[in-house]
């Protein structure tokens, strides 16, 4: 029996591993999926069947990913983590893990999380880092306990800071990233005659002191699968005319741009 890092959604006490289920002292159980995440989402508290990214999101972003194209992201995040607390990290939203598995790799000795409400995205994540517990959870209900984290990411998530407050320690940092206005502003060129910059996010979350911001900004060239991978991890593929996206996807390379901006919190 192993003592595990979640806690039991329903009585919040400790979860243990028991062959291939988690328990609680009160007889709550949640199966592991073969892949390796477990699912601690209260059947009453989803809003669909099957929430969050769906499957051929979840393929995009891990052909993304997997090429690469976030790493400068991922370094950026590691980075500012090697000057703060991180021996505990919970990553919410953590899509396919690419973030969560770089931090875990960076620090092998803390104890990493990666939960999203999406199950595509944990069964994703659970394949590809087998050293990383994920689970199936939404940022506004975390199955850890309170004040058990030293940093919260949030990527391109939604953001739930009452919860990421109750699960941070005093002084725990919360990582949140945005994309900045001019991110993939050179595929929205390629897509749109008239593109426009991203709204700015201005949102600053209560309970928490600003101790830094760093931007991450290149261009990088998009080759083959990578390039129609990339507009299908998009809002764009959703809002844009077919002839405009068959015409984008016949592109053997575009040459577009990252563009993120890493806010970094201090809970006060
Ligand atoms: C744009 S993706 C970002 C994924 C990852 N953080 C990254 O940087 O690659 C947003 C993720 O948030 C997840 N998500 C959406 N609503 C959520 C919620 N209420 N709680 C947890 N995750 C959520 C989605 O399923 C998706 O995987
Ligand atoms: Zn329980």
């Amino acid at each position: 029996m192993v003592s595990y890092p979640f806690v039991c959604p329903k009585c919040r006490q400790k979860l243990t591993l028991e062959g291939k289920s988690y328990l609680c002292s009160d007889g709550h159980c949640y199966d592991v999926a073969k892949s390796g995440y477990v699912n601690l989402v209260l059947v009453n508290n989803k809003h669909s069947a099957d929430p969050g990214d769906n499957k051929e999101m979840i393929r995009a972003r891990v052909l993304v990913m997997d090429a690469g194209y976030y790493d400068s992201l991922s370094d950026c995040i590691v980075d500012v983590l090697s000057d703060l607390p991180h021996s505990a990290v919970l990553d919410s939203g953590c899509g396919v893990g690419s973030v969560t598995g770089r931090i875990k790799d960076a620090f092998p000795d803390s104890l990493v999380l990666g939960s999203d409400i999406s199950k595509n995205a944990a069964e994703a994540a659970a394949k590809k880092y087998k050293n990383v517990p994920f689970c199936v959870a939404s940022g506004n209900d975390l199955p850890v306990a309170d004040q058990s984290q030293d940093a919260v990411i949030c990527a391109f998530a939604p953001v739930f800071e009452k919860e990421f407050l109750r699960v941070l320690r005093p002084g725990g940092i919360f990582i949140r990233v945005v994309p900045d206005v001019k991110h993939l502003f050179g595929l929205k060129s390629i897509l749109y005659s008239t593109p426009r910059l991203n709204e700015r996010d201005t949102d600053e979350p209560t309970g928490f002191e600003k101790i830094a911001t760093r931007f991450v900004a290149d261009d990088f060239t998009a080759k083959g699968e990578v390039v129609s991978s990339l507009i299908k991890m998009t809002p764009y593929y959703y809002h844009t005319k077919k002839e405009d996206l068959d015409r984008v996807f016949a592109m053997p390379s575009i040459v577009t741009n990252r563009a993120f901006e890493v806010r970094v919190y201090r809970k006060n």
